[in-house]
């Protein structure tokens, strides 16, 4: 499967073009998160438009101008997992061959530390040619995977070797090419968004949390392989490779988490503390004095995570106003592998933004501020430290031997 993984589709001109679309859609039905780049040749054969309705993203074709990016090669570079090139036409390859960078295609691949696949697809005396051999070995030489062409009908009624192979064969090769995620096989759980606790059928008690932090690590999780639970308030929009599941309350995301049986739990949700004790049936009308609403603790789902045995990995979060001091004494007492501490009233650190600045403390007390980074960077980092975790704890067997009970230095409760 290729659930949640990055995939750019680049399409150079030739008649094989229109098998690049199937190729999109597989890709798509195979979980992919999928972004298609062009030739100025590749659309005489095909629109962009065709590609944007299949992978639901518009197409890139130009290096400069027409994109909303100011560098569409270098973002989407960045942005990949694997560039596949199909229909790699004899022009392309020899251009990938040399590393020339003219057209947002070839542009794209050199911007990219993402491995190459390509499906080379033309005439076979093209194919044949000393000049393609040349191109092509050198490209393996250079660790680019060639799918090669197979023989059978070709443009213009002509029959030979240089047909473009089938898609479902590409795809295959980029699912060997780029493996199985580090997480393949882990379950991991993330709880994300502010839960609202009503006082009536309009009103709520919330708070200001998006769930932008928490669908990042969802998001990254994924890719990297895990199978992922989503338990969330927000609204945003997640991929349809992992398992989401859609609540307001405390008391819902509580019943959902409980239902799950994670090997790492992420609980970045900020989880109203108190709730209404009972929400009005009707509308609270304006009155000449001001109701008293009476509220009561809601539960402590992390501290249920904690109290399993065995338990899974945990990870908190604590959002902070000002100091951490706060927030290290939760590292040290609720039992989490690690806390991620935010001040939410910095710049660039709170809800709503795409940006965060956190602070890792671990259960012993020990802090690691991190700089402002996007938290797409901050899932990225914070899931190194989990495999990290993971890892260190596979000698002692704990995600895989489900029977033990584990004394750990957080379990200070
Ligand atoms: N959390 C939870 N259930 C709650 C409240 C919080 O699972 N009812 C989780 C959050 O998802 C977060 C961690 O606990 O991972 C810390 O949340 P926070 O609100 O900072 O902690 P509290 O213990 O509620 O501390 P505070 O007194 O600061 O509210």
């Amino acid at each position: 499967m290729l659930a949640g993984r990055r995939v750019v589709l680049g399409v150079s001109g030739g008649v094989a073009a229109y098998k690049a679309a199937y190729l999109a859609r597989r890709l798509t039905e195979r979980g992919a998160d999928v972004r298609v780049v062009t030739t100025e040749s590749a659309r005489e054969f095909i629109g962009d438009q065709t590609f944007a309705a299949i992978t639901g993203h518009p197409v890139i074709g130009h290096l400069f101008g027409a994109s909303t990016s100011v560098s569409p090669h270098t973002e989407l570079g960045r942005w990949a997992d694997v560039i596949v090139v199909a229909p790699a036409t004899a022009a392309t390859l020899a251009r990938l061959a040399q590393g020339l960078s003219e057209d947002a295609l070839t542009a794209t691949v050199l911007a990219s530390r993402a491995p190459l696949v390509v499906a080379p697809a033309m005439h076979t005396e093209m194919w044949e040619h000393p000049a393609t051999r040349r191109n092509v070995e050198r490209l393996e030489r250079d660790g680019v995977v060639v799918v090669p062409p197979g023989e059978g009908p070709l443009a213009g009624g002509d029959v030979g070797v240089g047909r473009m192979a089938e898609p479902e064969e590409i795809v295959a090769a980029v699912e060997r090419t780029i493996g199985e995620g580090p997480l393949q096989g882990v379950s991991v759980l993330v709880t994300a968004g502010g839960t609202r606790e009503p006082i009536d059928p309009v009103r709520f008690l919330g708070n200001r949390s998006s769930g932008k932090m928490g669908h990042a690590i969802a998001e990254e999780a994924l890719r990297r392989g895990a199978d992922v639970t989503l338990v969330t308030t927000s609204a945003l929009p997640s991929s349809p490779g992992l398992t989401r599941i859609q609540v307001e309350t405390a008391a819902e995301m509580e019943q959902a988490v409980e239902r799950t049986d994670p090997d790492v739990a992420i609980l970045a949700a900020a989880v109203a503390d108190f709730r209404p004790v009972t929400a009005a049936p009707e509308k609270i009308a304006r009155t000449a004095e001001a109701p008293r609403i009476e509220l009561e603790p809601t539960p402590d789902i992390l501290a249920g995570v904690v109290a399993r045995r065995p338990r899974p990995l945990v990870v908190g979060f604590a959002a902070e106003t000002g100091s951490l001091e706060r927030a290290v004494r939760k590292a040290k007492t609720k039992g989490v592998d690690l806390l991620v501490a935010n001040d939410v009233t910095e710049e660039g650190a709170g809800f709503a933004v795409d940006t965060n600045r956190v602070t890792i403390i671990w259960p012993d007390g020990r802090t690691d501020p991190w700089p402002l980074m996007p938290k797409s960077a901050v899932a990225a980092r914070l899931l190194d430290l989990v495999e990290e975790l993971l890892d260190r704890e596979s000698g002692s067997g704990r995600v895989s031997s489900p029977a033990e009970d584990l004394e750990r230095p957080g379990d200070g409760r």
